[in-house]
Order: C-alpha cells, then structure tokens, then sequence
C-alpha cells in the first residue's frame, strides 16, 4: 500500500512510539505506546480511529501508554509477546502473522533485551519496527537473554531486506556515534554517516527512521563485517560472535 504513513510521536524522554495510517481509510495502528496523551492528541488531530496496539516487549517505556488509550479506543486489538496488566491480548511469537485493515506483519522473535523481545516488518511496505534491539549505529543492552542471543537476533535483521525504512524504540544515536568514533579510527563511512545524522537532527531533530541498507555499512553491532570494524576484528582474530561481545561490554561501561 503505497500511500501508508508512519507518523513519529516523541515518548518520555528519548523515546518513540509510532502511528501507522492511510489516507483511504480512517484506521491506525500504535507501536510502543508509553505516553497516551500525546498519542490521542495526534489520533483525534488526524481524525483517526485507533484499531491496533502493538507491543515490541514488556519494557514500561514501551507499554505504559495501553490502558489509557483503551480507555479512549476500548475496541483497540492488542499485539503483544508476553501478558499485560492482565488484558486481553493476542500473544504473538515468532512465525505469526499480524494482518490488520492497512497491512501484514511479520513476527521475528528477537531475544537479548528482553526475552519476549519481537520486531515486527511489513514486507510490502519496507517498514521494519526493531524496539530496543536495534538503534542507529548501535544495538540494544543485553538484560534478559545472553550474548548469544542477542548476537542471533542482530543477524536476524541483518539478513532483511536493505529497502526496510527501521523505526527504533529510543533517540540514542548521537551516543553511539561518539563511542564508535571513539573505538576506530576515522573513516569515510562514519564522517559520512555523522554528516547525515547531524543534517537529520537539525531538521527534524531526531535521527530516525534509517535505511536498513546504509545500517548494515556503518553499524559493527548489527554487522561485525562491516569495512570500519574488518582490520580491528583481524588484528584481534575475533569471530563475530566474539567481536559483538567485546563490542557490547566496552558500550556498556562507555
Ligand atoms: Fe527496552
């Protein structure tokens, strides 16, 4: 569906919830919703009816928002991988098909996060919604699963489409830029990359959405074999799982 819009709605302090709708009908989906003011503000804006919530994993920065806009939209179908205070929802795993007025999603469990952890991708539309396990020019902290997996989930993403246009959970990229220019030496990929993210911030201030395909050239955590990280993951003999844990342990005390 072409005319599909995904409308940014900025969440707390540096997050995002994502308003998914067209111009042909008046149905909308929310992806992460924490704060449900702001998110009925935009519904009503637009004249929309909210039919769908969809939730990437249990963290409250992602789900606070739901009992408040049932309250506003009681008929709102929800998607979620794991309970939510005590509602009706449709649990969703890997595998699972979310079909709704306005599009399909795919479900792929991505474990590491959280161990509910899901991202959710219209392959017709090239939009992917990551959560917290992929952010530009990073990736997620490992709180539930392990190394391992949050390693396969990365590659899970990897292997999707360049097209994909990625919605992530959190506004955390001038960060991790500075820790990668930090880690390696200056490159092209990231002068270039940090050119189009300050241009991003400056006049929409914020950095998201990304291109799948220019993440997978700039983003060592999501792809070890990416040009800027080759030479220190062969002076050091890592393998990528390796690579990725190294990686992670030096964001984490960064
Ligand atoms: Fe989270």
């Amino acid at each position: 569906m072409k005319d599909i819009k995904v409308e940014i709605i900025n969440q707390l302090s540096d997050n995002y919830s994502y308003l998914i709708f067209n111009n042909s009908n008046s149905s909308s989906i929310i992806v992460d919703p924490a704060e449900d003011k702001k998110i009925i503000q935009v519904l009503k804006k637009n004249k929309l009816k909210l039919e769908y919530i969809l939730i990437t994993h249990h963290h409250h920065d992602h789900t606070s928002g739901v009992l408040g806009l049932l309250k506003e939209y009681p008929d709102a179908n929800i998607y979620s991988p794991s309970e939510l205070f005590s509602l009706t929802i449709n649990k969703i795993a890997d595998g699972y098909k979310i079909k709704t007025s306005l599009n399909e999603f795919q479900v792929f469990s991505t474990p590491g996060h959280t161990l509910d952890h899901v991202a959710l991708c219209d392959t017709k539309n090239n939009l992917l919604f990551v959560g917290d396990v992929l952010f530009r020019l990073g990736c997620g902290r490992v709180f539930e699963g392990t190394i391992e997996q949050m390693h396969n989930s990365l590659n899970k993403i990897l292997n999707l489409s360049d097209d994909m246009t990625v919605y992530c959970g959190h506004e955390y990229t001038l960060n991790n830029l500075k820790f990668l220019e930090h880690l390696f030496v200056q490159n092209d990929i990231l002068a270039n990359t940090k050119k189009q993210i300050l241009r991003d911030l400056k006049l929409k201030n914020k950095s998201i959405p990304f291109i799948l395909g220019d993440e997978k050239k700039s983003n060592p955590f999501l792809n070890p074999e990416c040009e800027m990280a080759s030479e220190f993951k062969k002076s050091n003999n890592y393998s990528n799982l390796e690579f990725f844990r190294y990686l992670r342990e030096k964001k984490d005390n960064f």
